[in-house]
């Protein structure tokens, strides 16, 4: 299946007919991201799910997003192209672990990242997702303890910025964002002094980035640490002129858009996540037809899990 101009017409139609919204998480491929009605971060595309007029939701992304819009649209059919697409991260913890990581500290506050299963989700107190991650921490009293799962990079980035000592992280990670590493980012930052760094907080590189700026090798205010949607908001207002972008490449695509005339670079163009690039053109044209793959998320488990997940979307807005 090629993306032409048959293949969106007939998405388009075979939309319209079900009634169906295309959401697009900003990490897939551009011919996706092109035809959705809307992209975004995870929190971006989680708030739109729960106010969507549509019958269905189509999400173009990996199953726990595809989950959390369930969990938030109950009524509404949830559809994802291709349910094997999973993320390494959400499989770094299961419910059980995260049953006995609680009794180990009884009345800890749960922040659990989007990046989880249903399942663990209705263990949780508050999602969060990179963008808010700060903000919901923040507002836990301050001499309660937390338990912050599952990204190591991003509990550590949380712990730095709210100075917070009883906060406890599960030592969990993204195979892809743990993979650009605090050498390579260097290594680019010297090639190109006056660029800006765009990083995302799951990725290991962020410890180093804030260190090449202590040191001095970096200026310190073009070290920017930020969740995909946050990426785009900080493309429109930076001067720079070049940008080198710590994340999955599929970012890459919306940077350009919304800021041609900046030089953005992957610091990793080998950061590529295998999951959300399950979600192919012809994929996305199967699901349409068969009205498949169909998320389930079993209802008891989505009644816990709901208001965790209601938190995360009210704070920070
Ligand atoms: P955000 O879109 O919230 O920045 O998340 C990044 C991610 O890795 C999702 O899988
Ligand atoms: Fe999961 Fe990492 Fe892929 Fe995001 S990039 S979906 S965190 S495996």
């Amino acid at each position: 299946v090629e993306a032409d101009a048959d293949w969106a017409a007939r998405v388009r139609e075979l939309a319209r007919a079900r009634n169906a919204v295309l959401l697009a998480h900003n990490y897939q491929v551009p011919e996706i991201q092109d035809i959705a009605d809307h992209t975004g971060d995870s929190l971006a595309l989680s708030r739109i799910a729960a106010s969507s007029e549509a019958d269905t939701i189509v999400f173009c992304g990996v199953h726990f997003m595809a989950e959390t819009a369930k969990i938030l649209a109950p009524g509404k059919t949830v559809l994802i192209p291709d349910a094997r697409a999973g993320c390494s991260l959400a499989d770094s913890i299961t419910g059980e672990q995260l049953r006995a990581w609680k009794a180990e500290h009884p009345g800890a506050v749960v922040v659990s990242y989007v990046n989880t299963t249903a399942e663990v989700k209705a263990e949780t107190d508050i999602c969060c997702t990179s963008s808010n991650a700060v903000d919901v921490v923040a507002s836990i009293p301050a001499e309660k303890e937390v338990l912050f799962l599952p990204d190591q990079f991003l509990g550590a980035h949380v712990k730095r910025v709210t100075g917070r000592e009883n906060l406890h992280v599960w030592a969990g990670e993204c195979h892809v964002h743990a993979g650009i590493n605090g050498a390579e980012l260097a290594a680019r930052a010297e090639q190109d002094p006056d660029a800006d760094l765009f990083i995302h907080p799951e990725c290991g590189c962020a410890t180093s980035a804030l260190y090449l700026a202590g040191e001095g090798a970096v200026a310190p205010e073009r070290v920017k640490i930020l969740s995909t949607g946050d990426m785009l908001h900080a493309a429109r207002d930076t001067r720079a002129r070049s940008v080198l972008v710590a994340t999955e490449i599929g970012m890459i695509h919306q940077l350009r858009k919304a800021a041609p005339e900046i030089d953005f670079r992957a610091v990793n163009d080998r950061a590529s996540c295998r999951y959300m690039k399950m979600i192919t053109p012809a994929a996305l044209l199967r699901c349409l037809e068969q009205g498949a793959d169909e998320v389930h998320v079993d209802a008891a488990v989505a009644a816990r899990a709901r208001a965790s997940v209601r938190r995360m979307i009210e704070i920070g807005q």
